[in-house]
């Protein structure tokens, strides 16, 4: 492999991009480079004029900033905040469901890890028209990394440790992103988990078909697709350390409630998949190289028991 591109880093002491820093790293085609400036001043600038691409893993406040600045002098950004994700100028960056951005794209809008987790499982089944697209209720549990390093009283040790409680009700800043992509509405709950990295989410649906329908349309889904794994059944094999240090998404069908509605499952690490890792895909694909590279290989089985700590990657 010759090729090589080199990709400026925003925000690379932050978790999401610390573990981004880290695959870049180890890729063999693509070299960070940290930009450690607050703003794009000229000498910032001058560092992200000679990269490939420029990677933002900041707030969406200072991704708005500098995408602006980068893109009005003709740069490539790569935005893992939300700033840019129902913005008509840049392609949604997943992979699985969008295909990849095309080389002239000027900007990708990274998924957040609640949306990457909820689109997985839904999106196919409502392509599909395997499940109604009304009353669809998610409830989606989140390792506390996923709210970046800052501090934060409900963060504390004291209170999470040992605990599990439900936050911004009724309120969370995904939710519309989910709906945009989805075509659906959806009741969205998010919980904290006493967990530093994992997300499980858990969507009841009004099915269509019976359930192994719905399973063999989320196979036939991702056929072609070897970081999304669909279970047999629900169960430990969706347990968050399978996923933790890893690009892949395990997905599950659970049987019909007596309610009518179907469970359905899906489990990401929100630093990797819901993150760093679906970025550096991104990236792999808007430079035109293999998918694979720099990436953790996907699992061949899928998990049953407890994960062997060779898979424990950044
Ligand atoms: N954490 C996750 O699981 C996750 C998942 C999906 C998406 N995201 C998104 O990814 C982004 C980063 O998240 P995170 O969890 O890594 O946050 P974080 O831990 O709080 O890190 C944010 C980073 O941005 C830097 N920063 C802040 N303002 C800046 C500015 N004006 N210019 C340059 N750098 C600036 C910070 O610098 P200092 O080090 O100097 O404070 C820090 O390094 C957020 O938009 C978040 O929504 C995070």
């Amino acid at each position: 492999m010759t090729a090589r591109y080199t990709v400026a880093l925003i925000g690379a002491g932050g978790y999401a991009g610390q573990v981004l820093h880290a695959l870049l790293v180890h890729h063999p085609c693509i070299s960070p480079r940290i930009v450690h400036a607050r703003e794009p001043d000229d000498e910032a600038l001058t560092v992200c004029a000679a990269c490939d691409v420029v990677a933002l893993a900041t707030p969406s406040e200072a991704a708005r900033g500098w995408t602006d600045a980068l893109l009005r002098r003709g740069h490539r950004v790569l935005d893992l905040s939300d700033a840019h994700r129902l913005d008509p100028r840049a392609h949604y960056g997943l992979p699985e469901l969008q295909g990849p951005p095309t080389p002239n794209t000027p900007l990708v809008a990274n998924p957040g890890c609640y949306p990457t987790a909820t689109l997985l499982v839904l999106r196919p089944l409502l392509d599909a028209r395997l499940i109604e697209p009304e009353g669809i209720a998610v409830l989606g549990a989140s390792g506390a990394s996923g709210a970046g390093k800052g501090l934060r009283d409900d963060l504390h040790f004291c209170e999470l440790h040992d605990n599990s409680f439900p936050y911004k009700v009724g309120e969370h800043r995904h939710t519309p992103e989910i709906e945009h992509v989805l075509g659906a509405s959806v009741s969205f709950v998010t919980q904290l988990l006493p967990v530093v990295r994992g997300m499980l989410v858990t969507a009841f649906v009004r099915p269509r078909r019976e359930p192994a329908q719905l399973l063999d349309g989320l196979r036939a889904a991702y056929e072609a697709h070897p970081w999304v794994t669909v279970l047999a059944e629900p169960g430990p094999g969706l347990g968050l350390r399978h996923v933790v240090g890893t690009h892949q998404a395990l997905l599950a069908v659970g049987p019909r409630e007596r309610s009518g509605l179907v469970p359905v499952f899906s489990t990401i690490d929100n630093l990797m998949r819901g993150a760093a890792s679906q970025a550096l895909h991104n990236l792999n694909l808007w430079l035109g190289l293999p998918p694979e590279l720099g990436l953790p290989p996907p699992l061949l089985e899928p998990p049953t028991g407890l994960p062997g700590m060779s898979r424990m990657l950044p």
